[in-house]
C-alpha cells in the first residue's frame, strides 16, 4: 500500500512523518514499511531543492527538476519497496506537483494543473491513501516561516485550491486531518486513519 502525505507548506505534515517513521519503523510490528519524501535526497532531488530557493527560476524547468526526482524516487524507492510487500509512506508526492507547480505554472501553460497531470499519467504509481493536511494559508506561512517563494500566503492560497480540487476528484483516495488542532491531535488523527486503511483498527 502507497500513502502519501500532503499539505501545505507549515501544515505540519513532517512532523507526523517523523512520529509515524519513530514508532513503525524498524521492527516491532508485523509489517514492514518504508519512509520516504520527496524531494528526495539524490542529485535530482537537490537540483530541486536548488531550484525552489531561486526566486526567479523558470517554473517550467522546476517542473521537471521535481518530476526527474519523482521518475527516480519511483524506480528507485517506490516500486521496489512496494514488490517487497511493504508500506511505503511518503510525505510529499505526484500530487504536491500537481498542487505547486500547477500553481506556479499558471499564465506559463494552459490548463496547468491538467496539464502536470497529463505529464505523470502514463508512467506514475497513484498513491492508494492521501491524508491531507488542512490548514489555512496564512497560518501555513507563518509557520513555515516564509523563507522562500512557495511560503507566501497567497502562493500557498492558490496551491490549497488545487488541492482542493484534486480531493474533489478523488475522494475516496483523500481524507482530511485539520491540521488546525495542537500536534498531538494532528498525529492521533493521523495515526487512526493509518490504522483504519491497513484494517489494525
Ligand atoms: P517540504 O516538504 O516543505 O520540505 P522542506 O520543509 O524540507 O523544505 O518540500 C519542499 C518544498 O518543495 C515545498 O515548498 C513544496 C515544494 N514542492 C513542489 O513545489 N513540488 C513538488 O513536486 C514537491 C515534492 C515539493
Amino acid at each position: 500500500m502507497l500513502v502519501t502525505l500532503e499539505g501545505i507548506d507549515g501544515s505540519g505534515k513532517t512532523t507526523v512523518w517523523e512520529s509515524l517513521r519513530a514508532a513503525r519503523s524498524g521492527g516491532g510490528t508485523d509489517r514492514g514499511y518504508t519512509f520516504t519524501r520527496e524531494p528526495t535526497d539524490s542529485w535530482y532531488g537537490e537540483a530541486a531543492r536548488r531550484s525552489e530557493d531561486e526566486d526567479d527560476a523558470n517554473p517550467l524547468a522546476e517542473l521537471f527538476l521535481f518530476t526527474a526526482d519523482h521518475a527516480d524516487h519511483l524506480s528507485r524507492v517506490v516500486r521496489p519497496a512496494l514488490d517487497a510487500g511493504d508500506v511505503v509512506v511518503s510525505d510529499r508526492y505526484s500530487d504536491s506537483r500537481y498542487a505547486y507547480q500547477g500553481a506556479a505554472l499558471e499564465g506559463e501553460v494552459p490548463r496547468p494543473m491538467e496539464y502536470v497531470r497529463g505529464v505523470h499519467q502514463p508512467w506514475t504509481r497513484p498513491p492508494d491513501l492521501t491524508l491531507y493536511f488542512d490548514v489555512d494559508p496564512e497560518t501555513g506561512a507563518a509557520r513555515s516561516g516564509a523563507t522562500n517563494k512557495f511560503e507566501q500566503a497567497e502562493f500557498l492560497s492558490d496551491v490549497q485550491a488545487n488541492y482542493e480540487q484534486l480531493r474533489q476528484y478523488s475522494p475516496d483516495r483523500f481524507v482530511r486531518i485539520d491540521a488546525t488542532q495542537s500536534p498531538e491531535a494532528v498525529l492521533d488523527d493521523a495515526e487512526d486513519v493509518l490504522d483504519r486503511a491497513l484494517g489494525d483498527a
